[in-house]
């Protein structure tokens, strides 16, 4: 488990920020990466009918500061001559790496022949990624899932037609499109996928603690791994595997963290966007981060009530108190680990009502 390399482009540590649409932009990406420890970040996927139509919001998704670097930007589509232009376009803005998402099962992307859709059409994807590597000089990386449905698996065929496309990093989100995100990702497909290419290969899937990324990523040999949800329920989770790789004790950060953390998060929101906005995001991170903490769901009830960014406010700083002070809040009882809701790429959050629109006109 050590470094590697995308070209000449070091991923160290080998742990991926994974991209979520509605979740990973530009404010996300910043805060996560400034807790340490994160080898390379992603952007939301980025509709190419979208940019190459020249829609501000596909362009604002592009958008990266130099903190974030390296910085990937990744592109959905199902028509090839797009994709190389969106591709383009990326690369333009200065992008270190051009990923194609090949993995979102969303049917809205899936009916116009991206994301996952394109597991059931491998020659137009061999096109698409053949026009694209046409178009840029930027190392070219795909995002895949094991395969459309259980009857169908066959992401270890793509990923070594991918390879002769000339694709430099095969990333494996170990379910099927059929499958969303329920039960668990099939991370011996993963393995598989690893053993058949020699390009670096990615595993992805359920990784919330550092016990389950280090058996992952031993069983199955990947050179790296992404984590997507658990960057939400625990920002600090590239650190800590950054410490532990390095024979170092896990960081854990105190209440003050936990609660800064949130604070800082809303502080750049702010900067960015339009109040209803922020209060969207910070509500879906909140409802995050604070589950398993004690008390939790009384403070996501009341955080989700609240409606001006003082009330945010002024709920973080009682909600924090509270646990300082040893205090009982709400229950009183720390709530087991449950998978968050999920359903597709783009919606599949429980997201506030105010910030699903921010992905949905992505897809
Ligand atoms: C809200 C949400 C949005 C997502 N959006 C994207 C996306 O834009 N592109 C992509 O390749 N995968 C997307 N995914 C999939 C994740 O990158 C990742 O593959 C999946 O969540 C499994 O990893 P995890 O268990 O670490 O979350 C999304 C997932 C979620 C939950």
């Amino acid at each position: 488990m050590k470094p590697f390399k995308i070209r000449d482009i070091t991923i160290d540590p080998p742990v991926i920020l994974s991209p979520m649409a509605g979740v990973t932009d530009y404010t996300f990406r910043r805060l996560i990466k400034r807790r340490g420890g994160v080898g390379l970040v992603v952007s939301e996927f980025i509709s190419v009918e979208g940019l190459t139509r020249h829609n501000p919001k596909s362009k604002r998704q592009m958008r990266f500061d130099e903190e974030e670097r390296p910085f990937a930007v990744q592109i959905f589509g199902g028509r090839p001559e797009r994709m190389a232009m969106g591709a383009e376009m990326a690369q333009e803005v200065g992008a270190d790496i051009l990923d194609v998402n090949c993995g979102c099962p969303a049917p809205k992307v899936v009916k116009n022949g991206g994301g996952s859709g394109l597991l059931r059409e491998p020659a137009l994807l061999e096109t698409i990624l053949k026009e694209i590597k046409k178009s840029i000089t930027i190392p070219l990386t795909l995002k895949l899932r094991t395969g459309y449905s259980d009857a169908s698996i066959n992401v270890v065929d793509v990923a070594k037609m991918a390879e002769q496309c000339g694709v430099e990093h095969i990333q494996v989100h170990g379910r099927t499109r059929e499958q969303g995100y329920k039960g668990l990702a099939n991370w011996e497909i993963i393995r598989r996928v690893k053993e058949a290419v020699t390009v670096p290969v990615s595993g992805n899937g359920d990784i919330t603690t550092i016990k389950y990324g280090m058996d992952r990523w031993r069983e199955s040999g990947v050179d790296g791994i992404l984590i997507g949800r658990g960057a939400m329920q625990n920002p600090w989770i590239f650190r800590q595997f950054a410490d532990v790789l390095a024979g170092r004790q896990p960081y854990q950060p105190d209440l003050q963290e936990k609660k800064d953390v949130l604070l800082e998060f809303f502080s750049m929101c702010r900067e960015e966007m339009p109040e209803l906005v922020s209060l969207g995001k910070m509500k879906q991170l909140a409802g995050q981060f604070t589950k398993g903490l004690v008390g939790g769901a009384q403070f996501r009830q009341t955080l989700y009530h609240s409606h001006s960014a003082d009330e945010i406010l002024d709920n973080i700083t009682t909600y924090f108190e509270t646990l300082s002070n040893r205090e009982t809040f709400g229950d009183g009882v720390v709530e087991a680990d449950t998978d968050p809701v999920t359903d597709s790429c783009d919606s599949g959050m429980a997201l506030p009502a105010c910030d699903a629109g921010s992905s949905a006109a992505v897809a």
